[in-house]
């Protein structure tokens, strides 16, 4: 059978993938466009994408696939329920980038509230003039407040790495029952409390209309003036102009971000503002958890190619 590689994986996934199955990869410059993916698709019987790739109904339409398998936990980017309406399995990578994007956030967290790159890019262009008492100060997190809204994996493990910096952990209950896993480490709090209370407020929400612009203006407007939001999860959850102008009020401290709405571009009056942090969405980009993601990719994709179910089908 043949396989679609939107994208060059690891090596030792991909000799894996070919010691069973022709593999086609794309190998463009950019993303790789819907018509040459819809060109590409054709007697193809799994594909493995990006994040990046929008695998639309039109796609699946046109292909034979049995199985897509997304390299991310997130899957937005495929139209699961046209998948589904063709008999295709769809499968992400959950778990093995947890720990990699847990620990990002905290880089995020603790970046943002001691003003890390600021005071980096402040020393590079020569502006610094030497230690004072009053220079450039962050605020602690002992004893404050960390909000997690979302508790799926990576909002669990970001918040069991909060005891360590003398950390209590609220989280949203968005009128879901709360997990008794979850309310071990964490109070659980409406989205408004969370909103009011929390010092640092951090996003691990799936991405999609349901959570799209899910922090708007009358969000951080409820926010502390002395807040950090933090969103490693999807760029649609947060509204960007509305951050922009809450940035620039002084609503809330700080922001930290790794994603955005429209990946690569960065909504422009953010690039300009010193109290924000913007990573390129390097959440889980650590060598073993890519080479994690890409074997789990192909795991699914030899399960589902001899008729066994897959590792990690989304639900
Ligand atoms: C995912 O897997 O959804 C992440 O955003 C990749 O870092």
């Amino acid at each position: 059978m043949t396989v679609l590689l939107t994208r060059r994986i690891p090596s030792a996934a991909l000799s894996k993938l070919q010691a069973a199955h022709d593999v086609e990869i794309y190998d463009g410059p950019s993303p790789i466009s819907e018509d040459e993916l819809k060109r590409r698709i054709v007697g193809k019987q799994a594909l493995i994408c990006l994040l990046t790739e929008k695998i639309s109904a039109e796609v699946i339409a046109t292909s034979d696939l049995r199985i897509i398998a997304n390299i991310a936990v997130g899957y937005e980017n495929i139209d699961v329920a046209a998948a589904r309406a063709r008999g295709i399995v769809v499968t992400n990578t959950p778990d093995v980038l947890t720990e990699a994007v847990a620990e990002f956030t905290w880089a995020l967290i603790l970046a943002a509230v001691r003003r890390l790159t600021e005071g980096e890019r402040l020393l590079r262009r020569g502006a610094w003039q030497g230690w004072t008492l009053d220079f450039m100060l962050g605020s602690g997190l002992q004893g404050k407040q960390l909000g997690i809204v979302g508790t799926g994996r990576i909002g669990r493990a970001v918040a069991a790495k909060a005891p360590a910096f003398g950390m209590r952990v609220a989280f949203a209950k968005r009128g879901q029952p709360s997990s008794p896993q979850s309310e071990k480490v964490a109070v659980p709090l409406s989205m408004d409390e969370l909103l009011v209370s929390s010092d640092v407020i951090s996003l691990h929400v799936p991405g999609g209309q349901a959570t799209r612009h899910m922090i708007d203006k009358k969000s951080l407007a409820r926010m502390k003036r002395s807040a950090i939001l933090v969103n490693t999860s999807r760029g649609s959850v947060v509204d960007e102009e509305a951050l922009a102008w809450a940035l620039r009020e002084r609503l809330i401290a700080a922001a930290a971000l790794d994603v955005y709405e429209r990946e690569p571009a960065v909504h422009p009056p953010l690039l300009e503002m010193e109290n924000v942090i913007l990573a390129p969405h390097l959440g889980s980009a650590t060598h073993e958890t890519r080479r994690a993601m890409a074997s789990l990719a192909v795991e699914n994709v030899l399960a589902v190619l001899s008729g066994q179910p897959p590792k990690t089908p989304v639900s």
